[in-house]
């Protein structure tokens, strides 16, 4: 009977997805759906309750995009990597903007508040603009507070080199691992005269390897969203105390992995295994 039920749901998800090979190892729970829109989701994440470790893992399809785009909280998500334990997301971009006739438009963003998930250090705080100051704040796990400040004056719209953000138009400062909530103010003044350019100055966090500054970004910057990349951990024990306890999540054939800056752990297939560490009773298999 149970292999039947396999087979069934084999020839189902086959057809539904003819790029995945019959050899090809699970990826999520049996009878769970693997993919939204463009994104496949593994476990621990899930698209239903059953199918996802925990509420923090869980995703939303939301069908009225096209392909279909998958949320966690309401926080877009364009890939999920078990291997490094990343999540991609979309992030909103605060701006500020000024007419030249004394009217301003603008919004501040708050994104990401779950345990779960800590913003990684391979983005980027990046400040658009000619005469603009943001402010970023945010919160450590663990509650301890985060205060910076990034800051991009210019004096006309020369002298600033495509490809790196050299000081002028652009401001970059590092972001510290752990932060589990952020919030970026953008304030500033018009530096233009007249009413014919209408100047605007931006805030946002960035995978750096994903931005590159060009001067057509001041006195504008097309994106709405930019890419950044959360860690994500399972937990929020170490692996010491994980390995003795009832909800240890790594399976067959992987090892327990601390985080850095970060509360819980994560789990990877030995060398020379591969698959999806996290999955009951399949785990890890050798290559
Ligand atoms: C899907 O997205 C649309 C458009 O943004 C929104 O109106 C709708 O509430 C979303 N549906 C769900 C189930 O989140
Ligand atoms: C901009 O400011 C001018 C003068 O104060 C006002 O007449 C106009 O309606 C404003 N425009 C917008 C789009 O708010
Ligand atoms: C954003 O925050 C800054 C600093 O607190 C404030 O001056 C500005 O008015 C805010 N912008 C909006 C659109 O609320
Ligand atoms: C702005 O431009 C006007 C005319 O184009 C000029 O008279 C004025 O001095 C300029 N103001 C500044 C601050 O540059
Ligand atoms: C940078 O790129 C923009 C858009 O492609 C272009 O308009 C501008 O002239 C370039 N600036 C320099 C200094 O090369
Ligand atoms: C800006 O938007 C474009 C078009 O959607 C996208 O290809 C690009 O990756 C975005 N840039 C960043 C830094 O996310
Ligand atoms: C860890 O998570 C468990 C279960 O979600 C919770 O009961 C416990 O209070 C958490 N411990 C800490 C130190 O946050
Ligand atoms: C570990 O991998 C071996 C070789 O693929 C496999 O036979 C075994 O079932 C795996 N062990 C567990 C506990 O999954």
């Amino acid at each position: 009977m149970r292999s039947w039920f396999y087979i069934l749901l084999l020839i189902i998800s086959v057809e539904a997805d003819n790029d995945v090979a019959y050899d090809q190892l699970p990826i999520a729970l049996p009878g769970c759906l693997y993919r939204c829109g463009e994104v496949e989701i593994p476990y621990p994440f899930g698209l239903t309750p059953e199918c996802s470790l925990n509420d923090a893992f869980l995703v939303t399809c939301n069908d009225s995009f096209n392909p279909n785009k998958p949320f966690v909280r309401h926080v877009p998500i364009t890939s999920i990597s078990v291997d490094d334990g990343e999540l991609g997301i979309k992030s909103p971009v605060a701006n500020y903007c000024f007419d030249g006739n004394g009217n301003v438009s603008g919004k501040n963003e708050t994104f990401l508040e779950s345990n779960q998930f800590t913003i990684s250090t391979k983005n980027i705080i990046t400040v658009i603009g000619c005469s603009t100051i943001s402010t970023i704040s945010g919160t450590f796990q663990g509650n301890e507070n985060y205060l910076t400040a990034c800051a991009s004056f210019c004096s006309s719209y020369r002298n600033m080199p495509n490809g790196s953000c050299s000081g002028v138009g652009c401001c970059q400062v590092t972001i510290p691992g752990g932060l589990n909530q952020m919030h970026v103010t953008v304030t500033g003044g018009d530096i233009t005269n007249g009413s014919d350019i209408y100047s605007c100055g931006y805030g946002f966090v960035v995978e750096e390897s994903e931005f590159k500054f060009s001067s057509a970004y001041v006195p504008h910057y097309p994106n709405a969203t930019v890419s950044t990349v959360l860690d994500w951990s399972v937990g929020n024990e170490s692996c010491l105390e994980a390995i003795d306890s009832q909800s240890y999540v790594c399976q067959g054939n992987s090892s327990c992995l601390n985080r850095d800056l970060m509360e819980g752990y994560r789990c990877k297939c030995l060398d020379g295994f591969i698959g999806n560490p996290y999955l009951p009773h399949i785990g890890c298999q050798g290559t």
